[in-house]
């Protein structure tokens, strides 16, 4: 069958939706055997004993792992506990750790196996209750980032008008389709291959050569396609060593896939958070002061922190600003960066008291954002390398119909539904770091690209692929973008919104590299300067060349810059009067993310963050049983995520306006800015259709009766 690709289709999108993309579980390799684990059900306290007779002795087991008989694995025997040392104590640090694995013949096998395994334990008192723990005067509370204080402190106490608000948020679990896992393959020589889910393999490659001490080049790394990865296959989990360690132990390779209702607790998970904000501003309308103070959760065996303050210290123009954020340690699995991170939780807090302080003021919130927007970065007294906020005002209201909008809530009834609409801004950095690209021209008319990066879904081919067609005048069609091999020039994980800024950059670099090299060879051959490469070759009896390029990390001018995404969403809410029940009926994002190299694609990234938007606003809550340390909703039935139902069409809109400074592209990240500020935006229209402030995420309809 053919398949028509053009400009505006992924170039693995076929692939996609036919099956053919592979992901890491679906590698058949030749006696291949299956991992399950065994997972404390105490919360915390040490393991007494193991009985794993029965499990040993059932059919087709073929090994059972735990602290008491791990094979020494050599970065294990540096002292100290974090990040977490799998089986290498008999301690328990949360409610769901993994403590043993059993490898058998097939799945249901291990899983039969591992049933079998008897723990017993010597428990102790724990803590994972974090809304008691904010005011509990015992309980430990970390530093999460150093204080920030911009002119008076706390200013907002003696301002003519003035907000104080709590926003609370529960914890989030990233859930993507695909379970987290890997198969590990440990070869003779100690040479390993692993088929990974990860958003980095050459972060995945390091970590498994400094926890084993083995070359980095001992290990192969492959993970072509991710199922989604929000954030939590950023790192290279404990359990995914536990399969490597089964390998090796066995000379065979070990396939392990956790569990759905492992998904919530040995993965990571955006963690809980409780915010203050005080926020002062003159009668007419200019904020005078700032005041961010932010508690999350980190675990007691590792430390996590993220950057939920950041926003506060320079989205608005105020000469007083603080901030303050605290981590405190629980007997829980550690957090890690989820979709927006901290960013996503600061935003909803921020940008709800923002809404707060333009109704206490009886001003429109976009004209209250308006006045108080920075002309340059007030936190690092330097320019925004560029920023088209107020364009993207207007582009957004326009399409909503914001002026619709009453603004005093409650106006708008439509039968038994009340309508309000909302807003809120999201800003995330737009980073560039380095990264390596190799450029493979063929005689045959094709260019492949090759480069060690990732794509847990967000199209990174496709973009790539664009950047160099245009710079090459090469027909999509006519190029290959190879990612996700370990073996390929290096690059950074997917993360943080920054791959089509770094690696599209070394794209860049290596196009350019190419057409200079074509240029000379025709220049040497007596052919005219704009010659087709294919001619160049084929005078030259070349049946390729090929670069291989690392790109810088930034122009030399970028420090004299704040480099930023914007985004500001819009929503319009239905909320059911009888029931409570809020529906979001409208949505309009609009990217201020420079230029759109990809159009499908970034539209995309703008849709999956307004739907996970819906859920963060609506529907998600991992909900803990304090008594036990233990989820109660730990899969889809009960953990709430969005579907097709609660979605409405989604409006996008780009300002599409290259970024001078960023990159050769003028192109910025917009995974982060999707999502980051979209709670807040149904916080608000939520207000505006009820007069009900709700200040605790998700807005379930017992919160708004
Ligand atoms: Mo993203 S939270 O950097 O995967």
């Amino acid at each position: 069958m053919e398949f028509f690709v053009d400009e505006n289709d992924r170039v693995d999108g076929v692939d996609k939706v036919t099956g053919k993309a592979k992901y890491f579980a679906e590698y058949q390799l030749p006696g291949l055997t299956y991992g399950v684990l065994v997972t404390s059900t105490i919360t915390k306290g040490k393991i007494t004993a193991i009985d794993t007779k029965a499990a040993k002795n059932a059919p087709g087991v073929l090994e059972v792992l735990s602290h008491l008989n791990k094979p020494s694995v050599a970065g294990y025997e540096q002292a100290g506990g974090s990040p977490m040392k799998i089986f290498y104590t008999d301690q328990i640090f949360f409610n769901g750790q993994p403590i043993a694995i059993v490898v058998a013949d097939t799945f249901e096998r291990a899983t039969f196996a591992a049933s079998l395994v008897k723990v017993s334990y010597e428990k102790a008192a724990f803590n994972t209750n974090f809304e008691a723990s904010i005011k509990d005067a015992a309980v430990k509370k970390l530093q999460g980032q150093p204080p920030y204080v911009r002119g008076i402190a706390d200013a907002y106490k003696t301002a003519e008008v003035k907000v104080e608000q709590i926003y609370t948020m529960p914890v989030e679990t990233h859930n993507p389709m695909e379970l987290h896992g890997i198969i590990a393959d440990w070869q003779a020589n100690d040479k390993v291959t692993v088929y990974a889910k990860t958003q980095g393999v050459k972060s995945t490659q390091n970590t498994i050569a400094n926890v084993f001490k083995i070359p980095a080049e001992n290990i192969q790394v492959n993970s072509q396609f991710v199922g989604g990865g929000f954030g939590m296959a950023l790192r290279t989990w404990p359990l995914e060593i536990a399969a490597i360690m089964a390998s090796k132990q066995l000379k065979k390779p070990v396939k392990l896939v956790i569990t759905r209702d492992q998904m919530f607790t040995m993965v990571g998970n955006r963690p809980a958070a409780y915010q203050k904000i005080g926020l002062g501003a003159t009668k007419d309308g200019k904020i005078t002061g700032i005041t961010h103070t932010a508690f999350g959760q980190t675990a007691t065996y590792e430390n996590f922190t993220e950057g939920v303050v950041n926003m506060s210290k320079f989205m608005y123009d105020s000469e007083n600003v603080n901030t303050n954020y605290y981590v405190i340690p629980l007997d829980m699995g550690v957090p890690i960066w989820m979709r927006g991170p901290g960013e996503a939780t600061g935003a909803f807090a921020l940008e709800s008291a923002i809404d707060e302080m333009a109704h206490a003021l009886d001003m429109d919130p976009l004209d209250f954002r308006a006045k108080n927007d920075p002309e340059k970065d007030p936190a690092q007294n330097r320019p925004f390398s560029s920023k088209y906020i107020k364009e993207a005002y207007k582009l957004g209201a326009a399409k909503i119909g914001w002026n619709n909008r009453k603004n005093k809530p409650g106006s708008t009834i439509e039968g038994s539904w009340n309508i309000g609409y909302g807003v809120s801004i999201g800003v995330f950095n737009a980073g560039r770091g380095r990264a390596s690209v190799k450029g493979i021209l063929k005689a045959d008319g094709t260019l492949i690209l090759q480069s060690a990066t990732s794509d847990i879904g967000p199209g990174t081919g496709t973009g790539m692929t664009l950047i160099a067609s245009k710079l090459m005048n090469i027909p999509v069609e006519k190029i290959v973008f190879e990612l996700g091999d370990s073996s390929l020039p290096p690059a950074p994980s997917q993360g943080g919104s920054a791959t089509l800024s770094t690696v599209g950059s070394a794209v860049n670099d290596v196009c350019v590299a190419l057409k200079a090299t074509i240029a000379e060879l025709a220049a040497n051959s007596n052919m005219d300067a704009t010659s087709n490469f294919v001619d160049v070759l084929k005078k030259n009896n070349l049946p390729i060349i090929e670069k291989t390029i690392q790109s810088s990390q930034n122009n030399p001018e970028a420090k004299n810059y704040s480099m930023y995404s914007f985004s500001i969403h819009f929503v319009q809410v239905k909320v059911h009067q009888l029931t409570g029940v809020v529906k979001v009926s409208k949505i309009v994002s609009v990217g201020d993310a420079g230029k759109i190299v990809s159009p499908k694609t970034a539209r995309s990234q703008m849709v999956g963050g307004a739907v996970g938007g819906i859920g963060m606003a609506l529907t998600e809550e991992a909900i803990l049983d304090n008594r036990y340390g233990r989820y109660v909703n730990n899969n889809f039935a009960d953990y709430h995520v969005p579907v097709n139902a609660d979605v409405p069409d989604i409006d996008v809109i780009f300002i599409d306006k290259p970024d001078p400074i960023v990159n050769p592209m003028g192109a910025k990240g917009m995974g982060e800015i999707a999502l980051i500020g979209f709670a807040g935006a149904v916080a608000n229209a939520v207000f505006n259709a009820t007069g009900k402030r709700i200040r605790s995420l998700p807005i379930t309809p017992d919160k708004v009766l």
